[in-house]
């Protein structure tokens, strides 16, 4: 594989950064992860301005535009010839040595990107849909950041194979924030669409806006606000939204079946709707 390191393309095993770097030190770093189908990016824009907010509230003195992103994430496509799979992007503060202060201005971000090969479209799971359970979020206060700090994620997502299900559902008291790596949406007996609102406590997922652009033009009403472990176990339908997952049906959780424990039908609609507006 051809990777992306601060301006060159090398091959994966000649990617190699310092052991000070911040990102491995402080966990110091950004990143995004986009989906590319049939050999194109999906929503890079909102990707890219994400990943410019994220280093802004950071303050992270590196100027995005000082990529060339477009160039690069079409040469990654290009050479690893990847038509259906995921490119990851990080940012780092860079390498100083260790202090807890960040180091001087003017110290170079340690840039780099690669891609992995992936069904997106014909994911298994999307016929089957996902079985979660819920944990209290014990993630920091500031997850509208994308941070690569994602140990935590990390260790519910081995509760959740232990548990032998798909993932988790992060809850504080019983009201849900969003999966580990995932928004979080549910469809209300009424019809109605109704994700977490935005703030810090969620990454505003670049999927999570699409789906409500799509959805709210096919005229389903949207509700952004909390809502609980219960509401959504008792919801007509569930599902979650990732730039990897697209749409993906959720049909358990903590046990309980959602509606008739199978894919929901305005979901998966949802589901088609998306995959035409990443095509
Ligand atoms: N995760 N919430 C969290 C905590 C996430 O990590 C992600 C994305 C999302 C969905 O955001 P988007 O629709 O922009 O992908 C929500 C990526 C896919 C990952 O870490 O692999």
């Amino acid at each position: 594989r051809t990777v992306y390191l601060n301006g060159s393309f090398v091959p994966e095993g000649d990617a190699t950064v310092s052991i000070f770097d911040r990102g491995l030190l402080f966990a110091d770093a950004v990143y995004e992860v986009c989906s590319v189908l049939d050999g194109r990016i999906i929503d890079q824009q909102a990707h890219l301005a994400r990943l410019e907010r994220s280093l802004a509230e950071m303050a992270i003195a590196h100027d995005v535009a000082a990529t060339d992103w477009a160039s690069v994430l079409a040469t990654l496509i290009e050479r690893n010839g990847l038509s259906e799979g995921t490119i990851y992007m990080q940012v780092s503060r860079g390498a100083a040595d260790r202090d807890f202060l960040f180091p001087a201005p003017g110290t170079p971000a340690t840039v780099f990107a690669f891609t992995q090969p992936r069904a997106l479209v014909a994911n298994p799971m999307a016929e089957r849909g996902m079985r979660i359970i819920t944990r209290p979020d014990r993630r920091w206060g500031r997850r509208d950041i994308k941070t690569v700090q994602l140990l935590y994620a990390s260790m519910m997502k081995m509760e959740a194979k232990a548990a032998g299900v798909d993932d988790v559902w992060l809850a504080e008291g019983d009201v849900i924030t969003e999966g580990t790596s995932q928004n979080v949406c549910i469809i209300t007996p009424q019809g109605h669409l109704v994700t977490r609102d935005l703030g810090h406590h969620i990454l505003p997922g670049v999927t999570r806006l699409s789906l409500i652009k799509i959805a709210r033009a096919s005229g389903i009403t949207i509700e952004e606000r909390p809502f609980t472990i219960a509401e959504a176990q008792g919801a007509a339908e569930a599902f979650v939204t990732s730039a990897s997952l697209f749409v993906m049906p959720v049909v358990e959780i903590d046990g309980l079946k959602v509606g008739d424990g199978l894919p929901g039908i305005e979901t998966m609609a949802l589901r088609a709707a998306y995959i035409d507006h990443a095509r």
